[in-house]
């Protein structure tokens, strides 16, 4: 019998012997945790006080703090993460406890700790992974000084609805771009060892279908079924899952009437089962306790015997855990092997991360403030996330630009351009545009913060050209923040009315958390950027872009549609029973008193040249369903000045078991072109690329046609058939002996 005031001196804890592999170290302390110790591991609070939380620390009953703000999107500043306060309880931890297993600190370390990149939709704008993955690894260098040892990033829900506050935490409308930006992500604060002082464990979240909530209405209910949920929403967790990611966060929604918290299907069977998931699945903030608000359980203590049911190891802030699994284990209604299997999970989570060799921040108060090297990469990542929308000429502005007027309140807010969950970020160390391109204009630029409309029409009538700073405040994306209405805030298309008037060139800057209905804003000025929350370089950027000295070529990783009213409207579209023009030339739609197709399509983006598409060419026009072929495309720069390219690749799937997008992003490829340069553009294009879930809900390559497409973006596309074969029809094809 364990003798549960006996605190084993150290060389009686053999878990702490580095040189062991982590499932024997797993093993050996396991073998000494007490049930209520174990408990203890699955029990995660907010905001730790080492005084006040003391008692509960040194019995082993609490496993991990999260240092979270009121946890509503990250809108609002706290007091910042108290190192001192980490490594005081830490010692409680380590030195008061019976066993001395360390605390694990998260925070929502969501686009950049101090060094504040792009928001996470303005990183997937890059469509680059490496620019992910230089942000991520800033970030966690900077946390990890702070005593952070896990973040919960990155964000992978796949949604349509620009109504939900929460694509502005998201990496786009589509599985392969968030996929693979994700794992850039994962790679960046994880790196290959995330025992490495300056390392982080990540997190995808939302597990899952949270994009999906209701007329996005943040939290509300999700209806969807598997094949939708394995064939959209499910790719970019597994391709966290295969990144390495440490951990997964479940979903606050339902799906289909069953709460993701208690969703063993899908967390325990196919996340963990299916996929071999060996990382920790922790709740959303109260996520657990949420079950009963849910309906479907009376109270907490049922709610934690369906969250471990259902494979939720680390329970945030509820409680229900700490409160009930005890006893729940004791009287026979949950399995001692299921809360095993968590604290498994999580004192693995542990061991990878080194906290038991390092358990205290590695380096308290060092500096985590920007660098010129982390502001460099904020700067280049904040310029690939300005998309180009509209130009008509006016961009790049030159000499003859004259006199300028930047106008709006983002002139010289730092903090609103910031974006959501930003926690430690500052505003008063973001170069605002005020102060940028009074840098580089001088007494050519007037700016005008706005207040006044009025004096804005006047220094607009007496400019040559007005750069109008429009959009939503950071406060209005994010969670808890969805809006009836993706219009323009009030007053701001009247003000652009306005200055279009005077018929003079007028270049709309549009930052903003989600894609905005810029119909009328696209009719009316002569140059649109999409910048998004572009972080701490945000001046730089937008003055490098305005002036020609870095090229736009950020992308929309998320479909404009022509209003609120047009919603849904993005790539997930599939063909349907009733064929109408519309699928063909996209010149009606389902709508007798509107145009039905986006106004801005996903992938749109311009830059300050021109680009011509030849056709795709294959060099088979058949593989077999473990083949490939290659698929090449020449891209040649007709125009004057140097760009980066986003060629993409699609793919259309003609006939399947089940419906099949209209177009697919499958693969893109950035490519540098100067004035006047082709280049070839190389995809290679396995079969497996095509595989989608089919009836029986498993994942099937189909033999048949397959039309691919090339193009800048996902309406301008040009298709080239492929045939899969079956490997045997392959080798009669080719004449080669069977077998
Ligand atoms: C919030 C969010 C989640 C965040 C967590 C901790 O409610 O849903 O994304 O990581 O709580 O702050």
């Amino acid at each position: 019998m364990t003798d549960v005031t006996a605190t084993p001196p150290t060389r009686q804890r053999p878990w702490l012997d580095a040189t062991l592999p982590v499932e024997e170290r797993i093993d050996l302390l396991m073998a000494e945790m007490t049930l209520a110790e174990k408990v203890g591991q699955t029990h995660q609070v907010a905001n730790i006080n080492p005084d006040d939380d003391a008692g509960e620390i040194a019995s082993g009953r609490i496993s991990s703090s999260l240092y979270a703000s009121g946890a509503t999107a990250g809108n609002e500043r706290d007091e910042g993460v108290l190192v001192g306060n980490i490594d005081a309880a830490q010692r409680h931890a380590v030195k008061g406890s019976r066993l001395g297993i360390p605390l694990l600190f998260g925070r929502d370390v969501i686009h950049g700790h101090r060094t504040v990149a792009p928001i996470p939709l303005g990183i997937a704008a890059s469509f680059d992974p490496d620019v992910a993955e230089e942000i991520g690894e800033i970030a966690a260098r900077e946390a990890a000084v702070d005593g952070v040892a896990w973040t919960f990033t990155p964000m992978v829900d796949i949604s349509e609805e620009p109504r939900w506050g929460r694509v502005a935490e998201s990496l786009g409308e589509t599985p392969v771009l968030s996929g693979r930006l994700a794992a850039g992500l994962i790679r960046g604060f994880q790196g290959d060892d995330p025992s490495d002082p300056d390392r982080l464990a990540a997190c995808a979240k939302h597990f899952a279908g949270y994009g999906l909530a209701a007329g996005g209405r943040d939290y509300d209910t999700v209806s969807v079924g598997e094949n939708t949920l394995r064939n959209l929403h499910l790719r970019p967790f597994r391709s966290a899952v295969d990144a390495g990611v440490l951990s997964v966060m479940a979903a606050f929604n339902d799906v289909d009437g069953i709460p993701m918290h208690a969703h063993e299907h899908l967390v325990r069977e196919v996340l963990k089962g299916e996929w071999g998931f060996d990382g920790v699945v922790v709740a959303d903030w109260n996520g657990i306790g949420q079950i009963v608000f849910q309906g479907v359980a009376a109270d907490k203590r049922e709610a934690a015997a369906l969250a471990i049911r259902a494979g939720v190891d680390l329970d945030m802030v509820s409680g229900a855990y700490l409160e009930h699994l005890e006893e729940l284990v004791e009287s026979g209604e949950v399995d001692l092997a299921l809360v095993d299997d968590a604290v498994r999970r999580v004192l693995r989570l542990k061991f990878r991360l080194g906290l038991f060799e390092r358990p205290y921040a590695a380096r308290p108060g060092a500096s985590n403030a920007p660098t010129p090297s982390t502001r460099a990469v904020a700067l280049r990542a904040a310029q690939a996330a300005h998309v180009l929308v509209k130009n008509d000429g006016v961009l790049p502005l030159d000499d003859d630009a004259g006199k300028v007027l930047l106008s709006g309140p983002f002139v010289d807010d730092g903090d609103a351009l910031l974006g959501t969950w930003v926690l430690d970020g500052r505003g008063e160390e973001v170069v605002t545009p005020e102060a940028a391109l009074r840098e580089r204009l001088g007494d050519r630029v007037t700016v005008a913060d706005g207040r006044f409309p009025d004096v804005t029409l006047m220094q607009a009538r007496a400019a040559d050209t007005s750069v109008l700073l429009l959009g939503e405040h950071r406060s209005r994306s994010g969670e808890a923040q969805s809006v009836v209405d993706i219009g323009l805030p009030p007053g701001q298309l009247e003000l652009v009315r306005a200055v279009a008037a005077f018929g003079k060139p007028l270049v709309a800057v549009v930052y903003t958390g989600r894609p905005l209905d810029l119909t009328e804003v696209l009719d009316l000025a002569d140059a649109v950027l999409v910048v998004w929350h572009p972080g701490v370089e945000a001046g730089t950027a937008l003055a490098d872009i305005l002036l020609g000295d870095a090229e736009p070529h950020g992308r929309l990783p998320m479909t404009f549609p022509l209003s609120t009213r047009h919603i849904p409207t993005s790539t997930h579209q599939r063909p349907t029973g009733r064929l109408i023009r519309a699928d063909v030339d996209h010149q009606e739609g389902r709508y007798v008193d509107a145009l039905t197709y986006p106004r801005l399509p996903f992938g749109f983006g311009l830059s300050y040249t021109t680009v011509d598409y030849g056709a795709p060419v294959l060099s088979s026009a058949t593989m077999t369903t473990d083949g490939s072929t290659t698929l090449t495309v020449t891209v040649t720069n007709t125009g004057e000045r140097p760009c980066r390219e986003v060629v993409q690749l699609y793919f259309r799937d003609p006939v399947a078991q089940v419906t099949r997008p209209l177009v697919e992003l499958t693969d893109w490829a950035l490519v540098d072109l100067e004035p006047g340069q082709a280049r070839v553009v190389t995809f290679d294009v396995q079969a497996e690329q095509t595989a989608y879930a089919g009836r029986d809900l498993t994942t099937r390559v189909d033999e048949g046609e397959i039309v691919l497409l090339t193009g800048p973006d996902a309406a301008r596309l040009q298709p080239v058939s492929v045939t899969i074969t079956s490997p045997k029809a392959s080798s009669a094809c080719t004449g080669r002996p069977e077998g």
